[in-house]
């Protein structure tokens, strides 16, 4: 496993890191069985995974208390990272989504915070959390600035209860808001191979400050597995039905891709998604890969890449490749 610092802290991390988004289950990812979840976190780390990225919102809870069972007496050897803002409790933030007959709104006020926090720290059975990273920006016309929610964390990292302060799907214009009323470590944007508009300036920007960029959906929920066909169906109630990249013609292109790859797997002696995982962390200021998994099997294929180094070539090989069929708009 490589190990990279987060950005600023210091905090040292897997480069591959456990996502449990889907151990939430819910009507986005269905059934989900808690056992096996736990058994997919606890053989990441044996395997060496470090990182564990869940938040609040997933699951409303139930993916929080997954890993605070599956952490119990190994707290030592997690960096725990978990996430704030979408808030269900009462009616302050814009609405962002609907579910399970919850109305989840985008909210970063002191209030709200504070609430969600004493939550996650209950659910996760911990007294600090590693890494609070605010889940989703708020905007106009609820917005709380961002100087108030900053001084609401950095003050919780005053009191012990956070280590260190992380963004998600922020831009630059508000990381400047943030470095300007305190200080951040991290940014949880989306990247994948056929998703890589952060290269265009939020990879640059987070090089130039030093902080960590955590990459989520780096396998496209599965796809980039190798393992989905163009059999698989994918249930119009989950995640997978909005990207566009599981509607057919596009997923074809992708099956074709994968599949011309085969023999550099032979080569590394690796799966289609280690190659992926293991291109995805080699992209510079890419400090980390979050890989989701409930599954035993995935939780260790994944843990598998970060012992993988490509060389130059086949990265600049696979990038043309990708380009191909995934130009950068
Ligand atoms: N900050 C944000 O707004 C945000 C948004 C999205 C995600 N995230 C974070 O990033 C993490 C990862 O993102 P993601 O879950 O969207 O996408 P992902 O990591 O690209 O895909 C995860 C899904 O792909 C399948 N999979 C994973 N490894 C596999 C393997 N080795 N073989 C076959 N299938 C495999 C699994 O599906 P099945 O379980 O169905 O088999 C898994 O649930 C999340 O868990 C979360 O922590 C953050």
């Amino acid at each position: 496993m490589q190990y990279r610092e987060l950005g600023n802290s210091n905090l040292k991390v897997s480069a591959i890191a456990l996502g449990a988004w889907a151990i939430g289950g819910g009507p986005w990812w269905g059934e989900v069985d808690d056992n096996e979840s736990i058994r997919a976190i606890q053989a990441s780390i044996d395997a060496g995974v470090t990182l564990i990225d869940t938040a609040a919102v997933y699951g409303f809870g139930r993916s929080e208390e997954v890993v605070g069972r599956a952490i119990r007496g190994r707290r030592d050897q997690v960096v725990l990272a978990t996430k704030c803002g979408l808030w269900w409790g009462d009616e302050s933030g814009p609405v962002h989504f609907v579910q399970d007959g919850k109305t989840v709104r985008r909210c970063l006020e002191p209030r709200t915070l504070r609430l969600e926090l004493e939550s996650s720290l209950r659910r996760l059975n911990v007294e600090t959390i590693d890494l609070y990273q605010t889940h989703a920006q708020a905007s106009e016309p609820l917005k709380t600035p961002i100087a108030e929610t900053m001084a609401c964390l950095m003050s919780m990292r005053d009191e012990g209860k956070i280590r260190e302060i992380g963004v998600s799907n922020c831009t630059p214009e508000q990381m400047d808001e943030y470095l300007a009323a305190g200080v951040i470590v991290s940014n949880q944007p989306r990247y994948s191979m056929l998703d890589r508009k952060i290269e265009k300036e939020l990879l640059p920007y987070c090089r130039k400050h030093n902080l960590a960029v955590l990459a989520y959906s780096p396998l496209e929920q599965g796809l980039l597995t190798g393992k989905i066909g163009m059999e698989t169906s994918v249930d119009p109630e989950s995640f997978r039905n909005k990207l566009s990249w599981f509607a057919p013609e596009k997923r074809r292109l992708v099956i074709k891709l994968l599949s011309a790859w085969e023999p550099l797997t032979q080569q590394y002696n690796c799966t289609l998604a280690q190659l992926v995982i293991a291109w995805t962390i080699a992209q510079p200021g890419v400090t980390v890969a979050l890989c989701g998994a409930r599954k035993y099997e995935n939780a260790i294929e994944n843990a598998g890449a970060g012992a993988l180094k490509i060389v130059p070539d086949d990265l600049a090989r696979m990038r043309r490749e990708v380009e191909a069929i995934a130009p950068l708009e």
